[in-house]
């Protein structure tokens, strides 16, 4: 398996073992930009499958040259839309960490539309997710750190726990690293799938 995933050429939906080659635990990134974040997450965690998803054709073939060169094993990006992976790649019950950082914010109110946190997609989420495991979001938008903050609180099958403690131990993303210099706020959401929203598995 490359490291740059062919849709045309895996199981759908996926099949961890066949995309990853083992059966560890798999954390999961949507927009991942230019992969600082999962990068590091690789090179630090080598039990970790890792995949990222990225819609910008030029930031997905970045990271994949970036993977290859540093030659990590552990990670598989996909050049296509959350929403695709959400709705229709990722198993029931089955990523082990679900990082959304930085998400576009489309500060126009005529493009909120397309803001990728609606209640629909954050059921989404959760439906991927094991129970008990972290959904980890972070914006440095306050308006849409509102948004997002409401809309996790009303997806059933979420609580909240401490965003310090869960991401103490991560890297930063690339734009984070930025806003850090600047002095910018950072808005952090650590939420973890409840263990009574189990799918039932055939
Ligand atoms: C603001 S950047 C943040 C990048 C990175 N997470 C960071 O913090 O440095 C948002 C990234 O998400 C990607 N993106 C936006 N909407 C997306 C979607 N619906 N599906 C996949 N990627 C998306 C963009 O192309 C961009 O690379």
């Amino acid at each position: 398996m490359t490291i740059d995933i062919d849709l045309n050429s895996v199981t759908v939906p996926f099949h961890w073992p066949q995309i990853f080659g083992v059966d560890g635990p798999v954390h999961v990134e949507i927009g991942s930009g230019k992969g600082r974040f999962l990068l590091k997450l690789a090179a630090e965690h080598p039990e970790l499958s890792l995949l990222a998803v990225e819609r910008a054709g030029k930031y997905h073939q970045l990271v994949c040259d970036k993977a290859g060169r540093r030659g990590l094993k552990n990670v598989r990006l996909l050049r296509t839309t959350a929403e695709d992976l959400l709705f229709r790649l990722l198993p029931p019950d089955s990523v082990d960490a679900l990082y959304v950082l930085f998400p576009d914010p489309w500060p126009k109110k005529r493009h909120h539309k397309r803001r990728l946190f609606t209640p629909d997609v954050t059921e989404a989420m959760v439906r991927c997710l094991r129970p008990g495991a972290p959904l980890l979001v972070k914006s440095d938008h306050p308006a849409y750190a509102e948004v997002i903050e409401a809309v996790l609180h009303q997806t059933p099958g979420l609580e909240s726990t401490d965003p310090e403690e869960a991401f103490s131990s991560l890297p930063l993303t690339g734009f984070e690293s930025k806003y850090v210099v600047e002095g910018r706020k950072i808005h952090a959401f650590s939420m973890i799938k409840t263990s009574g929203q189990e799918h039932k598995r055939n």
